[in-house]
């Protein structure tokens, strides 16, 4: 594959991100480093609590209002109706100003519960037009008819009927349906999926992955997808981000993360993957728990929970060490001066035979 002439659509750098609380100052992002180029599919994986809707709501311009923004930039590049390219600092920009030219007009999100997005209260119809009214002064007519486009687009039968009709009228799979089809109405040219299937069943699941595919090859567009199921990132993902404790700790290719991971932690969330070939009883999971925020996490915030810690990893913050060009991870086992320590035995006999199956 060639790298090099990639766009970059979103580029966030050393992004540090505090939360006052009562009970002190939780530092929940420290210094993330993300890229996401044209077309691509981005995934970002890590436990509950590791930072990753913060992150992306820092890009959106929707933190909750006790948080500071410490550092870093967010990089966003997109292309005026006249082909010319516009660079802006997301962070940089006031919220009232990202909200009227970015936040669903050129960036869309999709949130895990689609009840949350929705207005119990507003007609279906009414609220995919919405964006196009409010955004581009579409009128009326015009709106209605690219609504009912997008509802066929999005797979929803009779959507001249459904345009009237309300969210609790519709499945839980319909709903977030509708919910792409707002996402889609200003033809963003990047979309962020925050968990879009955790709360449905695993068929609707599959078909709302396929129908967020088909779109994205269909409109070129770029996608993030947020998660904490690696299945998910391994049907959609391009690229993969691995976060842990507000940082990225590991950052490659579908490809090396999967086939070739080199970060302890990601090891422990490959072997805790469910698969056809293990039985949900005897499924690893990875000892102990995140550290608390609160407080100042000295070295790699991972050590505790790692059986292959080094003693410097209490002492010191691992760099991101390259494995290749598209292929980093932030752990001292990568250092040269490091004893070789090689995955599990179980997850390199599991990785063969996911690599036998893929081919
Ligand atoms: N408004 C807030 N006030 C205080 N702490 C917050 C606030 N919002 C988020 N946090 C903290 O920031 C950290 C990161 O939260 P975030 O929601 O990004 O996690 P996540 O990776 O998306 O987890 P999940 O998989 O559960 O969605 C967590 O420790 C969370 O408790
Ligand atoms: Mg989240």
């Amino acid at each position: 594959m060639e790298y090099a002439d990639r766009e970059h659509v979103l580029s966030i750098r050393d992004l540090s991100i505090t939360f006052k609380t009562g009970a002190g100052p939780v530092n929940a992002i420290r210094g993330v480093n993300i890229d996401l180029y044209k077309g691509e599919t981005l995934a970002v994986v890590g436990e509950s609590g590791s930072g990753k809707s913060v992150t992306f709501k820092a890009a959106m311009g929707i933190l909750a209002s006790n948080s500071i923004v410490n550092s870093g930039s967010i990089t966003y590049t997109y292309h005026h109706n006249d082909g010319t390219t516009a660079t802006v600092d997301l962070l940089k920009m006031k919220t009232k100003d990202i909200r009227r030219h970015i936040n669903g007009k050129r960036i869309a999100m999709i949130f895990q519960d689609p009840m949350t997005s929705l207005d119990p209260t507003m007609p279906i119809g009414k609220q995919i037009m919405e964006g196009m009214i409010w955004h581009y002064k579409t009128p009326k007519k015009e709106a209605w008819a690219k609504a009912v486009r997008l509802l066929e687009e999005v797979g929803i039968d009779e959507p001249e009927k459904r345009m009237r009709q309300y969210p609790h009228q519709l499945s839980g799979g319909m709903r977030q349906r509708v919910v792409i089809a707002i996402a889609l109405a200003c033809d963003p040219d990047l979309l962020i999926c925050d968990e879009p299937t955790t709360a449905l069943d695993v068929t609707i699941q599959a078909k709302i992955l396929e129908l967020i595919k088909r779109v994205q090859a269909e409109r070129g567009i770029s996608v993030i997808y947020i998660t904490h199921d690696l299945g998910v990132v391994a049907k959609v993902a391009d690229f993969v981000n691995v976060m842990y404790a507000g940082k990225i700790v590991e950052t490659g290719t579908i490809d090396e993360i999967f086939y070739d991971p080199r970060h302890p932690y990601t090891w422990g969330l490959l072997s805790a993957m469910p698969d056809l070939d293990t039985d949900d009883a005897r499924l690893y999971t990875i000892p102990g728990s995140p550290p608390n925020l609160l407080h100042p996490v000295p070295g790699d915030a991972f050590a505790p929970r790692n059986s292959y810690a080094l003693n410097i990893d209490e002492r010191m913050e691992p760099p991101m060490f390259k494995v290749s060009d598209t292929h980093y991870a932030a752990t001292w086992l990568l250092d040269e001066r490091a004893p070789k320590v090689e995955m599990p035995k179980e997850l390199r006999a599991r990785i063969q035979r996911m690599m036998k199956e893929a081919n």
